[in-house]
């Protein structure tokens, strides 16, 4: 297929430099940025998409979710062998809404599920938790929350598809509270289900957004009402009014009480509900969240805390793409924003090996598209060209010399020896593998001594990233590999209670388990299930974390 047009997006208009008078604390003020997590099917697609045509960052809904159908079941990467760019479309989303700009930061799932979506909810400062009104929490949702979790990102739940029959929407709120340990605060409460559905109440105006099954794609006007009005029992009916109050009533008196602070740390999340399809309710949780979401926060650093609004650019490696259609073999390197202004052409130092860059065609990405960024600020995420400078986690800055905490590993759940079978381009697999390990393309591990086998293993958070592996150390090295699984499925770092080689040998023979070491030789158990997991914690005296940092 021939590579795709570049267009000027229409982001462009508002991606220009901000006029002189503009401070930079008011240009990190109006920022939000955020990442949905959701599990496959839930809607992420249709709510982005909707989210992008109240900024009229998109004409038309359809745009993105088209874009998804033509890329089928196919991953990203591997699309790029066909159609240039389109993997973009993964990266970020920015639009401007009511003054406000935000950034919205894609969490890929279902094939493309890989150490990207965690490090991506590194980079945000917002989690939008979507739920199927219908399912509540599933598999991958809970995963990705556990991030948040670790983050303290502040979540927001929206309960979608809202138009189908669904689970009490008390019991969805419980079940949050019981598996993630958040509270919840239901910004706006929803009237009937399915055929039933009617609307939304609208607490803090005390209004009743009535719900009209309209045309998808188009955006959503809908009538209120105040709950108080006589009418209102007429239009959505005397059981559903009834409903109406007693909830509201429960709410009132027995719901969780509203604290931003508790917001802002993570540990309530403000609740709404509606149907990203007919658009319903999308627009009452895009207001909100500007008003309640948080904007660029002050970031720890090797030198204390680093204030968004500080003159010095700062800013964190968190994602590297590479592109594999072999006639345009570019790299990418994203890097979040941490402080000061960015400027096209700006030399910025590299924590890592010290050396400076200039970042002279720094690209911002619109879905597919790309365009080049002039300007940008603390929360913006922009893409830089990578010739091999970059790996995950780098602090890029100017000024005093400073670094970020790294990224974490998070636990890979996929295992398998990778084989040479070719010993005499031994060193062009070694020199592609240490490339790959470097850039955090996936994660590597050795057998123990004892356990007697040492090829590497890799270690993956989904199948996707194998594939990449080698499907690059064929084309940029020109070494074929083979792969044979290992039956594992998690992983745990070994981080106590004193020494954790120690702590391990005191375990003695652990039934079922493999002992292997990471790069940094450090202990990782991996075990088959949660069961074997649950059985060593009860046995034995250990501490064990899914995540490590570098
Ligand atoms: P994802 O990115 O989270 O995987 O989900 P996506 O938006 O692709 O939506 C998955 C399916 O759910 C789609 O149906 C979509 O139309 C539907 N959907 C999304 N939001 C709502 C909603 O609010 N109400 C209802 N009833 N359905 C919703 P599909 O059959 O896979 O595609 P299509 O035939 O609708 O295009």
């Amino acid at each position: 297929k021939a590579p795709q047009k570049r267009r000027r997006s229409p982001i462009c208009a508002t991606a220009a430099s901000p006029p002189a008078t503009t401070s930079i604390k008011q240009e990190v003020t109006r920022r939000r940025n955020l990442a949905i997590i959701s599990h496959p099917d839930a809607g992420k697609s249709t709510l982005t998409e909707k989210l992008l045509l109240y900024g009229g960052a998109i004409q038309q809904a359809g745009a993105v979710r088209s874009r998804r159908a033509q890329r089928g079941v196919v991953s990203d990467s591997m699309a790029m062998e066909q159609e240039r760019g389109i993997s973009i479309t993964s990266a970020v989303m920015t639009f401007e809404y009511e003054g406000k700009r935000i950034n919205i930061t894609d969490c890929p799932g279902h094939a493309d599920f890989s150490e990207d979506t965690y490090r991506t909810l590194a980079a945000v400062d917002n989690a939008i938790m979507l739920v199927d009104a219908a399912k509540g929490l599933e598999p991958q949702t809970r995963k990705l929350f556990e991030i948040c979790r670790m983050r303290s990102l502040p979540t927001f739940t929206f309960v979608n598809k809202m138009d189908r029959p669904a689970m009490n929407p008390f019991e969805i709120a419980d079940q949050i509270e019981r598996e993630f340990d958040l509270l919840t605060y239901p910004v706006v409460w929803p009237i009937g289900d399915g055929d039933q559905f009617r609307g939304l109440f609208e607490r803090s105006s005390r209004l009743v957004h009535l719900f009209e099954r309209g045309q998808r794609g188009k955006k959503a006007v809908s009538s209120t009402l105040p709950l108080d009005d006589p009418s209102l029992k007429q239009v959505i009916g005397d059981a559903l009014h009834a409903q109406l109050l007693e909830d509201v009533e429960i709410l009132d008196t027995m719901g969780n009480q509203w604290h931003y602070e508790s917001v802002l740390q993570g540990d309530l999340s403000p609740m709404f509900f509606g149907s990203a399809m007919s658009n319903f309710g999308v627009e009452l949780f895009l207001r909100s969240f500007l008003e309640m979401g948080r904007c660029p926060p002050a970031k720890d650093s090797s030198v204390g805390l680093v204030a968004p609004d500080g003159e010095s650019f700062t800013g964190q490696v968190f994602k590297l793409q590479a592109n594999m259609d072999a006639r345009h073999r570019d790299r990418l390197a994203f890097v979040r924003i941490f402080s000061g202004v960015f400027e096209k052409g700006m030399k910025v130092n590299n924590s890592r090996h010290g050396r400076s860059v200039a970042l002279t065609r720094p690209q911002g990405l619109f879905a597919a598209e790309r365009y080049t960024v002039d300007t940008a600020f603390a929360g913006d995420v922009i893409g830089l060209n990578n010739p091999g400078v970059f790996a995950i986690g780098d602090t890029v800055y100017t000024g005093s010399k400073l670094a970020f905490p790294g990224i974490p590993s998070f636990s890979p759940e996929l295992f398998a020896y990778l084989k040479n079978p070719n010993p005499s381009a031994y060193k062009n697999f070694r020199k592609g593998l240490n490339q790959l390990l470097e850039e955090g393309a996936v994660q590597l591990l050795r057998a123990r001594e004892d356990e007697g086998n040492e090829d590497p293993i890799l270690a993956a958070v989904g199948q996707l990233q194998f594939e990449v592996v080698q499907r690059r150390l064929k084309d940029e090295y020109n070494v074929e590999s083979g792969l044979e699984p290992l039956p594992y499925s998690l992983a745990r770092w070994v981080v106590g209670p004193s020494d954790p080689w120690k702590a391990v040998d005191e375990c003695g023979r652990l039934f079922g388990v493999f002992c292997a070491k990471d790069r940094w030789e450090r202990p990782v158990l991996l075990f088959k299930n949660e069961w074997g997991l649950n059985n060593v914690l009860a046995d034995h005296d250990i501490e064990l974390k899914p995540w490590a940092f570098a």
